[in-house]
């Protein structure tokens, strides 16, 4: 039986996940909720949030944190895996670059898998950009990218977006700060630079998720597409990704690592 609290509980991700897992017979979940009712914008929810983890804990001892939240609220969580030694798989998105630094360093005494994206097609996505980047010469080819959400999305670009984003970055040998330009064209611009990864952001309605990588070359083009029609390949990769880290060493995984396609081909 694998025991799996769920944080973030109230958002639309952690509950269909929780709706998901509900209907597998060897998995028991748990939603985190304040202990007490507490106003969300409070200074005193976060405290409340926590008490009702520990409050579940101490009903449950569960094996794993599975977290789609907020990354404040990520880091006041990993503060207390890391005390229990309690494993956690991270969906949450929108952390700072400070804030991954702090979170992997909280987290260094037990296994994470942190990933802005579960979904095994968008993983694979990622692993064919890698691919592509290294086929195709960067003198020829440029690099658009475009993603697409729901209007209530709080961050862009999206973390699966400036995934894609560094790893052509690091690909090509480029600092991904001096060539990411984001939503910003606009008036005379002139010809594109070389050196330029350029992501769209589109917000609107109740799209899913969508992102779009294009290979411009000179009288060919190549796009990888990932859509999602709905929330379940997250909720079915985090399940996932909660059976395997809980039997992985301490350390910092990602969906990748899981899925064996870290390494693989180029
Ligand atoms: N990795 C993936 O595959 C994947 C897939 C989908 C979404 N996501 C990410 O998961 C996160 C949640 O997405 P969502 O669409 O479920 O968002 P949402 O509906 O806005 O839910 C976020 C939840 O986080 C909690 N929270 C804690 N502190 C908060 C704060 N200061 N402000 C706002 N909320 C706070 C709240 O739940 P409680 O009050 O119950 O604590 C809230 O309901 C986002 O970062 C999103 O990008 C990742």
């Amino acid at each position: 039986m694998l025991q799996v609290a769920v944080t973030g509980a109230s958002g639309r991700m952690a509950g269909v996940f929780i709706e998901f897992i509900a209907g597998i017979e060897d998995v028991r979940g748990y939603a985190v909720t304040a202990s007490s009712p507490a106003d969300p914008a409070a200074s005193t929810a976060m405290a409340e949030r926590l008490a009702g983890l520990d409050l579940v804990w101490q009903q449950h001892q569960f094996d794993v944190i599975v977290d789609f939240s907020f990354p404040e609220a990520t880091l006041a969580y990993a503060v207390w895996a890391a005390a229990r030694k309690v494993p956690m798989v991270i969906g949450t998105t929108g952390f700072t670059l400070a804030q991954l630094d702090q979170l992997a360093d909280t987290l260094q005494s037990v296994p994470v898998l942190l990933s802005p994206n579960m979904s095994l097609m968008m993983n694979l996505a990622w692993r064919m950009t890698a691919n592509a980047t290294t086929v195709l010469p960067k003198e020829m080819v440029d690099v658009e990218i475009v993603e697409k959400h729901h209007r209530d999305k709080r961050n862009a670009p999206s973390s699966t977006a400036l995934k894609l984003a560094q790893i052509v970055a690091e690909k090509r040998g480029w600092s991904l700060a001096e060539a990411l330009r984001h939503n910003a064209r606009w008036g005379m611009i002139g010809s594109r630079p070389e050196k330029e990864i350029a992501i769209a952001s589109v917000r609107g309605g109740s799209l899913i998720s969508e992102h779009s990588i294009i290979f411009a070359g000179s009288g060919e083009s190549l796009e990888i597409t990932h859509r999602s029609q709905s929330l379940s390949p997250f909720a079915r990769g985090s399940l996932r990704a909660a059976r395997w880290i809980v039997k992985q060493n301490p350390g910092v995984y990602d969906m990748l690592d899981l899925l064996g396609l870290a390494e693989v081909l180029y």
